[in-house]
């Protein structure tokens, strides 16, 4: 994790932007990845107690990856065969779809506009990205929260 961007967001309102993910993500490309909260090992008790079994039907879904090793740590460290990761920005997903590894999915897709089938994951992994959304109380912004949990509540088995 790197301690420290020049393009952390001066105001909260800043996470919902779109251009200010595709700059943030020009910056961060610098090292391997940025982490936002939590590492991978800090989050091992929880993932162990919440997620099911790293079965070969088990299909997890990770919205808002951006350049996260969680995907990676959960197929490669707890076994995860089918992890699906999104982001609205091309370039990060482009970035991590290079780094080639298997069992992990990477695609470019808005997380209030899932293209997937209703039920189609046994589990979400979100870290950070209802945060990025959750912003302010503003009828927009409770709207698009709204929106995105029925979206992740329709693709859950
Ligand atoms: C705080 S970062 C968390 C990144 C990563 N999950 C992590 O833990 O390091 C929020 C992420 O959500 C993505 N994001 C924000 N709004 C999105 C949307 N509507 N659709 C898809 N991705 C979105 C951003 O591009 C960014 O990668």
């Amino acid at each position: 994790m790197v301690e420290s961007t020049p393009l952390l967001p001066k105001h909260s309102s800043q996470f919902q932007s779109q251009q200010f993910w595709a700059d943030f993500f020009k910056e961060s490309q610098k090292q391997e990845s940025f982490e936002w909260y939590s590492e991978y090992a800090e989050l091992l008790p929880y993932l162990k107690a919440m997620l099911p079994e790293p079965t070969p039907e088990t299909r997890l879904l990770i919205p808002g990856c951006g350049d996260s090793l969680l995907s990676e740590k959960l197929a490669l460290e707890m076994g995860y065969k089918n992890v699906v990761s999104i982001d609205f920005e091309p370039e990060v997903i482009a970035r991590m779809q290079k780094r080639g590894v298997a069992g992990l999915t990477y695609e470019t897709m808005d997380i209030l506009d899932l293209k997937y089938e209703s039920g189609s994951f046994q589990a979400i992994v979100d870290k950070g990205t209802y945060d990025a959304i959750c912003v302010d109380y503003k009828e927009e912004t409770v709207s698009k929260l709204s929106k995105y949990l029925q979206e992740s509540m329709r693709v859950l088995n």
